[in-house]
């Protein structure tokens, strides 16, 4: 079954409910990849203050490039995980060096590079390069789940492997990034994990065969524990 049938209406909620967020005033590569490395441990609400202070010290590559280790781990230090940041620099320099200072565009590249996995590439190329590639994180996994009513593991490569396939299918031309988005946002505020779906929120309620099912709550099943 497509999630064609999703993308209208998901992305005229987004338009309507999407929170105001820093790193969403505009769509640079450097600054989707600093929130994307942030968020990755850390929510949004602790994420912002590091992400204002972080751009406003090092606005950009070369900054970035050029910092030295004190600043950098004072930058990060309450954040944790400080490979984090020093994967930050090391692509930073990378891209300084090997790809002229040019941020690259497609996945594998971006993938190449320190600190950047499938899901911060999928998130770059779709939300600063326009690109139909889906970032994929337990918020999405999460929505997707439910939306098929599927009670795979969400933890196998495979299973992951194969919701990626089915988004990049029906990413919308020209709205890419918000796509992208308006996935992780209805994660995060409505299609709550926890057995806290807010369904009556929910733009995609009507095509969602986990709500229909009544089993919603309970999705993703968490692997290890058989299915009732
Ligand atoms: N979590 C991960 N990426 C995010 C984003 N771009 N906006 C809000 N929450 C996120």
């Amino acid at each position: 079954e497509s999630l064609q049938a999703i993308v209208a209406p998901l992305l005229e909620w987004y338009d309507r409910h999407a929170r105001i967020l820093p790193w969403r005033e505009s769509p640079e590569p450097y600054r989707v990849w600093i929130s994307e490395i942030m968020l990755q441990q850390t929510r949004v609400e602790a994420v912002k203050p590091y992400y204002d202070r972080f751009l406003k010290e090092l606005p950009d590559l070369h900054a970035l490039a050029e910092a030295s280790e004190p600043q950098l781990l004072k930058l990060w230090e309450g954040l944790g995980y400080y490979n984090r940041v020093r994967n930050l620099q090391k692509a930073a320099r990378v891209i300084v060096s090997e790809y002229g200072g040019e941020f690259p565009r497609d996945v594998e590249t971006l993938r190449s590079l320190p600190g950047i996995g499938e899901y911060t590439a999928g998130a770059i190329a779709s939300i600063s390069f326009n690109r139909p590639e889906p970032a994929v994180d337990g918020n999405v996994l999460r929505v997707v789940s439910r939306l098929a009513a599927s009670r795979e593991d969400i933890s196998s490569p495979k299973v992951k492997g194969a919701i990626s396939d089915a988004l990049r299918q029906v990413y919308p031309a020209g709205r890419c990034g918000d796509f992208t988005q308006s996935l992780m946002e209805l994660g995060a505020t409505v299609c709550l994990p926890n057995g806290a779906p807010r369904c009556a929120e929910c733009p995609l309620a009507e095509l969602c065969a986990g709500r229909r099912e009544g089993i919603a709550a309970g999705l993703p099943v968490k692997p290890g524990r058989k299915p009732r």
